[in-house]
């Protein structure tokens, strides 16, 4: 296969999954879903630079300032921040005092390329750190350039997690869940993992008909307590708006590349849809228009966003 047809897969199954009011239907074709989910994302871990994070980004400048305590020096590294502020919003939301987790198992599911859970090893000082992905290359780029004493990942699959029963104190879960082809096999098995009394954090996308999905599975008896919901969308819109902006970092990695005028003209009107440009409001240029039209590009990348979601669960 190629590169066009490992994006495609992706795309045909987020767009499934996250579209159909049929969610036992998406289970019953996971072999299919998480092969095409994985591919794209092995393929995405080859060809990213080092540091990069998958995710649209959030942005509030409180958030970014309490980094900044924490961490002094925090913008200076090579990304803008955004996503490294996404990791941040999650985490500070269990209501565990970030100076108190020596003892602590924290487990991040869906952690791509690890970089995420590396930030988050600067924020507390855990006993343990265990990123998780499905993609066999992302988390051999995660132990090859991260691992070090107390945080180590591991491939396998949200919804047969490879950890006992209680054995989780915190688990952390960013943009990962609107490709798990079921939800409720996953919120089993964080139910499961997580000690009485630990805490799962999680924010993602959501399409209407996930939305809806997901607040039936929160009045089943599967295990934890939901005790926050919130609609973090104008703080993730915020970034992508950053982050597309000119001086942002979406065109300063253009102008760094070194690509052929037409792969850079490709890249300049594709690559938004990529960082969320859709779900802020961008909207397809002539020539995307086109390559859609002509079937160069897939008519439809990421489905159609209705909220940008962050959700705190206790263990019961
Ligand atoms: C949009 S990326 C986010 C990665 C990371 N959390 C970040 O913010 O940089 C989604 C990740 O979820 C992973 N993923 C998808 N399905 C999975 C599954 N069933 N189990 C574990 N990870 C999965 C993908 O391989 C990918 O690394």
């Amino acid at each position: 296969m190629g590169v066009r047809e490992d994006m495609y897969g992706l795309f045909t199954s987020v767009n499934e999954i996250n579209l159909s009011d049929d969610q036992k239907g998406q289970s019953a074709k996971e072999g299919t879903h998480k092969k095409n989910i994985s591919t794209s994302y092995d393929l995405q871990a080859r060809m990213s630079k080092k540091g990069i994070l998958w995710n649209w980004g959030y942005h509030d400048e409180q958030n970014a300032e309490e980094i900044s305590t924490r961490i002094p020096g925090f913008l200076d590294y090579d990304t803008d921040g955004y996503s490294e502020e996404l990791y941040f919003a999650a985490l500070r939301e269990v209501p565990f005092d970030l100076d108190d987790y020596a003892d602590k198992f924290v487990l991040e599911v869906g952690c791509g390329l690890g970089e995420g859970l590396n930030f988050l090893s600067r924020v507390v000082d855990a006993k343990r750190m265990v990123g998780l992905d499905l993609s066999d290359e992302a988390i051999k780029r995660a132990n090859a350039s991260l691992s070090r004493a107390g945080l180590s990942y591991v491939q396998g699959d949200a919804e047969n997690l490879p950890f006992e029963d209680g054995e989780v104190d915190v688990l952390v879960n960013i943009e990962s869940a609107h490709n798990y082809p079921s939800l409720e096999k996953f919120l089993e098995e964080v139910a499961r993992v997580l000690r009485p009394g630990g805490y799962f954090t999680h924010v993602d996308l959501y399409t209407t008909q996930r939305h809806t999905f997901l607040k039936e599975l929160q009045d089943k008896d599967l295990g934890l307590e939901w005790v926050l919901d919130r609609d973090i969308s104008a703080q993730v819109q915020a970034a992508i708006h950053g982050r597309l902006s000119p001086e942002g970092s979406f065109h300063k990695a253009l102008r760094e590349q070194r690509v052929g005028a037409i792969q850079r003209h490709m890249a300049k009107r594709v690559g938004p849809e990529a960082v969320g440009g859709s779900f802020a409001g961008y909207t397809d240029s002539g020539s995307t228009k086109l390559l859609k039209r002509v079937g160069v590009l897939p008519s439809q990348f990421m489905p159609p966003v209705d909220s940008y979601r962050l959700y705190v669960a206790k263990k019961i």
